[in-house]
């Protein structure tokens, strides 16, 4: 795992979206992105958009896949990650929006909605790199301490955690859904990049637990030691609790 340790937000999303804008480079116009909601990631889109604009980097093929979406929650209300995505992502990278992809937190049957979900991204080719956060607990995508690391796309119930700390988005925590259809650890580790961005001292616990372990579903980002490519691009807040900096820098790639 690369850890790349910057000053503030606005630095993790430079670094983050060239981390991303690799792939994109590498891959071409037919690139499949994994796209995360919430606050980390918003700097490093505000970058991949400069990027894409100054190289005019060619993105009329690609794809996205979201890692979740609330369940039994009106796409159209502003807090949807259908609305969220399209906003922070579809529109600014100007992705064609039929090919940007979120689960169906609206189906009636959630269990044959993630399996439909799995089979577009594997149609699509798999994610060529994912962009995402963490949650305070340590989650990745919605997948809360103690899910199965062979977990597929799925309905599951956000932890009370995750809800207390969304209802900043909401006008109170009764708002907060208490379901969401989340890619699985086990999707998340079958892409082929990473770019995970955390800043903040609520993000602290989480990235030691994901860069210095134990591998545990108690906290499900650690999972990605087991990822070949994964990068963590995190301010000094989020790194502070880190006890052996000296060892994961030496190990960069
Ligand atoms: C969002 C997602 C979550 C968030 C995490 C951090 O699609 O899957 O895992 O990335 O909860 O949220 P923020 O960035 O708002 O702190």
């Amino acid at each position: 795992m690369q850890v790349i340790i910057v000053d503030t937000p606005e630095e993790a999303g430079r670094v983050a979206a060239e981390e991303v804008a690799k792939v994109i480079r590498r891959v071409g116009p037919g690139v499949v992105l994994g796209v995360a909601t919430g606050s980390s990631p918003l700097t490093t889109y505000e970058a991949l958009v400069d990027i894409v604009r100054s190289e005019q980097l060619d993105l009329s093929q690609a794809s996205a896949f979201a890692l979740d979406e609330y369940v039994n929650f009106p796409v159209d209300h502003e807090q949807s990650y259908t609305e969220t995505i399209r906003r922070t992502v579809t529109e600014p990278l100007a992705l064609d929006p039929a090919r940007v992809h979120l689960p169906d937190g609206l189906a009636d049957d959630l269990a044959a909605a993630g399996a439909a979900y799995e089979q577009a991204i594997r149609e699509a080719g798999g994610i060529d790199v994912q962009i995402m956060g963490t949650g305070s607990n340590g989650h990745i995508g919605f997948n809360e301490p103690g899910s199965s690391f062979a977990s597929r796309t799925r309905p599951v119930k956000l932890a009370a955690q995750t809800r207390e700390d969304n209802a900043r988005f909401f006008d109170s925590i009764d708002e907060v859904p208490e379901q969401a259809m989340s890619q699985g650890l086990g999707t998340i580790l079958d892409t082929r990049t990473v770019v995970l961005i955390a800043t903040g001292e609520g993000k602290a616990d989480a990235v030691a637990g994901i860069v210095e372990g134990p591998v545990t579903a108690m906290v499900p980002g650690s999972i990605l030691q087991f990822h070949p490519d994964a990068t963590l691009v995190i301010d000094a807040e989020a790194a502070s609790k880190l006890q052996h900096l000296e060892l994961t820098r030496d190990l960069r790639k």
